[in-house]
């Protein structure tokens, strides 16, 4: 496996959840930090949490769904060695009676931001580099279609970007499924409860994930030299029941 020591790692949305995660398992790995968010709290607190791991951890308050604030973002960042996007916003429902409104905003995030990300770092990548995005797995297009078409999107981005990008560089994404993570922090506790044991009970696994299981997919796809343009689904088998 590739190591990640000394290599500079830029993390959009590695400031909580499963991005957090990855963070401090990359820092653990030996990898310096970028990390990007919008709460600003929420950056200082994960700074000085990864800095205790001993390695550089610098920090940027942007809103990546502005793409001329991305663009200045990536075009000020030194060269990095690999980009891990956890950027993607989700809806529930169908086609039927989404507003338009909710699916362009799903779309725009999880798929044209991703896809900007990914020319922008294009710029920016040290050969023999990787990006890793989010896609995601468990709903589907009757019931979370915005989200379901997004995660289409992202997966056909990978094989395209992994082509247009090779021999230079790797592009993959991992997919979870729903997961307790403070993306869910406005949810009443009753409701996130009632939520994980519906999923725990779709789930041919018994079980919703651990953030372990998540990030260190992340590190896997960072590590191993020959996987590129793949979607790993983290989602204890979710797709296989009825
Ligand atoms: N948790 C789940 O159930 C689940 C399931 C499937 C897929 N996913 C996907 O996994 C990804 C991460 O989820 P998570 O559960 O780890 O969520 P989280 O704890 O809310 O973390 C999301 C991270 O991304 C950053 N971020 C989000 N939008 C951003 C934007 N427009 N500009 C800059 N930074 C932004 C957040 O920063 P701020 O906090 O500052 O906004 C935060 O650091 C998302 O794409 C989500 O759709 C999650």
């Amino acid at each position: 496996m590739a190591s990640l020591q000394q290599q500079t790692l830029v993390i959009i949305g590695g400031s909580s959840g499963i991005g957090l995660r990855v963070a401090e398992m990359a820092a653990d790995a030996g990898a310096n930090l970028i990390i990007i968010g919008r709460n600003e709290q929420r950056l200082v607190a994960a700074q000085e949490q990864l800095q205790a791991h001993g390695v550089a951890v610098s920090t940027h308050a942007v809103d990546v769904h502005d793409h001329a604030a991305l663009e200045a973002l990536i075009t000020a960042l030194p060269p990095f060695n690999h980009l891990v996007s956890m950027v993607g916003d989700v809806m529930g429902g169908g086609f039927l009676t989404a507003p338009m409104a909710t699916l362009r905003h799903v779309m725009e995030s999880k798929f044209f931001t991703n896809v900007r990300i990914g020319q922008l770092a294009a710029t920016k990548l040290l050969s023999g580099g990787s990006l890793v995005f989010t896609s995601g797995t468990g709903g589907r297009a009757q019931d979370a279609c915005a989200s379901y078409v997004g995660n289409l999107g992202i997966n056909a981005l990978v094989e395209g970007l992994a082509v247009e990008m090779a021999p230079d560089a790797r592009v993959n994404a991992v997919s979870p499924t729903w997961t307790v993570t403070p993306f869910w922090r406005e949810m009443p506790a009753e409701q996130l409860a009632a939520t994980r044991q519906r999923f725990a009970d779709a789930i041919p696994l018994g079980r919703t994930a651990t953030l372990d299981e998540l990030a260190q997919t992340y590190l896997f796809l960072l590590q191993n030299d020959f996987i590129t343009g793949q979607h790993i689904a983290v989602d204890g088998g979710i797709m296989l029941g009825s």
